[in-house]
């Protein structure tokens, strides 16, 4: 089985080709970050135009590394949602026109759906999982008991991990995306040079929120005046001590809830472009190997946005005979949980 898999939703336009047999055909990603890095953050205008230039040969591309044709794929996903709008628009229509064109069927993916099954399709997780979420618009504990069936234990009430790195690296001066310039950066700081007030600590639940710390992060690089390349790095180092503390604490409860709910429950996958932080994987590994599960994170390459997260999902929904018609709409917000 091979499907074609579409990701627009933000600021990178990819496409990839992925089989059944979990192989990994052709994996595109056309990063948009040179575009969007003169205004500090992604300009949802010029993202959906650059997706508009790119798609095209985006896909050429992902077809021709995966040597398959477009007769020869057995359907075409995309992602429909959520995301910022002019960009799903872009991917979702291309999806269609091509599934029109061809004859095939057409997916619409949730692409939070396909962070989620990432480790499906890189280490073969089994239902039910708890997975943790953490990107730059999304920060939530879910429990995943089934293709298309969620069940959210918690979640950020404000901003998200990714949002709170790339707002404290705008903050120090430093270029967009901040996650991995702060994880660099904190790599030559003293975690312990500034306390950092600890957001959620003790609270039951397992929410989060990061406002607060992106605030103390500001007002200490305010009370500093001008910044030394070494009170970047201690703020840096410091900040992602406290957001640590607070994710392994919150993490704590999530798999005591998940636990209760499925006792027979072994895995604790992930997810999202935070997932890339080497950092808050060692942290969090600690605290998930003292419950008895096994943490799956997918590699890196695949936990930032790429297009083969798209079409895993799209074969997982393919599979048990989930597909949408072509009037399906892209949806801004679409959220996993119902
Ligand atoms: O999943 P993703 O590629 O896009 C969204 O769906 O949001 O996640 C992007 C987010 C950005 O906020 C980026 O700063 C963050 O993931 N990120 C990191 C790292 N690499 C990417 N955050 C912390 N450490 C990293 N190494
Ligand atoms: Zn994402």
């Amino acid at each position: 089985m091979l499907i074609l898999g579409i990701e627009t939703s933000c600021d990178e336009t990819a496409a990839a080709v992925v089989t059944d047999n979990k192989e990994i055909l052709s994996n595109v990603v056309l990063s948009q970050v040179a575009e969007h890095q003169p205004y500090g953050g992604v300009v949802p205008e010029i993202a959906a135009r650059s997706h508009l230039d790119h798609i095209d040969s985006v896909i050429d591309k992902a077809l021709k590394d995966a040597g398959v044709t477009l007769a020869e794929l057995d359907a075409i996903t995309a992602t429909g949602g959520p995301g910022l709008i002019g960009g799903v628009i872009v991917g979702v229509m291309t999806g269609k026109a091509l599934a029109s064109v061809a004859g095939k069927p057409f997916i619409a993916v949730n692409h939070l759906e396909g962070h989620a099954l990432t480790a499906r399709l890189t280490d073969d997780v089994p239902f039910p999982f708890l997975l943790l979420l953490v990107s730059g618009g999304h920060c939530q504990f879910l429990a995943v008991e089934d293709v298309g069936r969620y069940h959210r234990l918690g979640g950020t009430v404000d901003d998200a991990l990714g949002e709170a790195f790339d707002k404290t690296a705008k903050i120090l001066g430093m270029p967009y995306p901040g996650g991995p310039a702060v994880e660099k950066m904190a790599r030559d700081g003293n975690e312990k040079a500034y306390n950092f007030p600890v957001p959620m600590k003790g609270r039951e639940g397992c929410d989060f929120s990061f406002s607060g710390l992106k605030t103390a992060v500001r007002l200490k690089a305010e009370e500093l005046v001008e910044l030394t390349e070494k009170h970047k790095a201690d703020i840096c180092a410091s900040f992602q001590h406290t957001a640590a503390e607070s994710l392994t604490d919150r993490t704590r409860n999530a798999i005591a809830t998940f636990l209760k709910l499925y006792p027979n429950g072994k895995h604790f996958v992930l997810a999202g472009g935070v997932a890339a932080n080497q950092y808050l994987r060692g942290r969090l590994s600690s605290v998930i190997n003292e419950y008895g599960l096994s943490l799956v994170a997918p590699p890196l390459a695949l936990c930032t946005d790429n297009a083969a997260m798209i079409a895993w999902a799209g074969l997982e929904r393919f599979k048990r005979g989930m597909v949408d018609g072509l009037d399906f709409e892209p949806r801004a917000r679409w959220p996993l949980a119902s």
